[in-house]
């Protein structure tokens, strides 16, 4: 018997894309250090992403450092780059082994050089991976993604479609996001996927992120399923919900 209503063929998202904050809360409120809350945080984007994997989602892009987080305390900073060095090259082998193409969206020539050939060398692993994949948005901004994407065409003299100034993004050739959640109470984009959010699903979670569980996944998932997506049609137009 199916567990949930997602094994039974509700809708379901192609491209999850997740907020993951709360980390920092998360720990306060147990009178922890903010890098305890960004282990765990860590622990959990890993498990979270096995799991969307399993339920059949094909893209899943995390905020894991925006470019305006580069202004947090050099302690934090080096915290979250100590993560990386210690945990992203074994997590990330362990995640894409099932076929799954990683990329790294964000200016990483910000981060410090060692960090940047570790994300080299885990994406490079993955090079051959087509059709599932996963973006971790790190130095990520998205106004900076878009006036970088502006400025290629600029160089290249190009008169853009929404098209072709999509495909000059760092998620280019994937699908928009059809599932953005929120962690952390907060109900704010945080300058994250402007551009391709123009027609995701919102969902927000009050759950800080290391709480954020696979079944909370599955909630946010089921509560997509239920959306009507009218693209600016009308339910007569979409010919469901008559
Ligand atoms: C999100 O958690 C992770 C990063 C931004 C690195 P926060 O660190 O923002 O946690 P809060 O919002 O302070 O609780
Ligand atoms: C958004 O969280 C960025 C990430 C989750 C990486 P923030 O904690 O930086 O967001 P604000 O500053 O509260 O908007
Ligand atoms: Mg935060």
């Amino acid at each position: 018997m199916p567990r949930h209503k997602i094994t039974e063929g509700a809708k379901l998202p192609k491209h999850v894309a997740l907020i993951m904050d709360g980390n920092g809360r998360w720990a306060k409120k147990r009178l922890m250090p903010r890098s305890f809350g960004h282990k765990k945080g860590m622990e959990r984007m890993i498990g979270l992403m096995e799991h969307a994997f399993d339920l059949g989602v094909d893209y899943i892009t995390v905020y894991a450092l925006s470019t305006e987080n580069l202004k947090r305390p050099k302690e934090e900073l080096g915290g979250l780059f100590d993560l990386i060095r210690n945990h992203f090259a074994e997590y990330m082998e362990r995640v894409c082994a099932r076929g799954v193409r990683l990329r790294v969206i964000g200016d990483t020539s910000l981060l410090p050089d060692d960090v940047q050939e570790i994300l080299t060398t885990s994406q490079a692993k993955t090079e051959k991976y087509v059709g599932k994949g996963i973006n971790v948005a790190l130095c990520y901004g998205s106004r900076a993604e878009i006036v970088r994407a502006a400025n290629i065409a600029v160089e290249r003299g190009e008169k853009l479609t929404e098209e072709s100034f999509s495909a000059l993004l760092y998620t280019g050739g994937q699908p928009d996001p059809d599932l953005i959640i929120r962690t952390g109470k907060e109900v704010r984009l945080s300058n994250f996927l402007l551009w391709q959010a123009a027609y995701a699903e919102l969902y927000f979670s009050d759950k800080m992120f290391p709480e954020f569980s696979d079944r909370d996944l599955e909630k946010a998932i089921e509560w997509y399923g239920e959306r009507v997506r009218r693209f600016g049609k009308t339910d007569e137009q979409l010919g469901e919900r008559l």
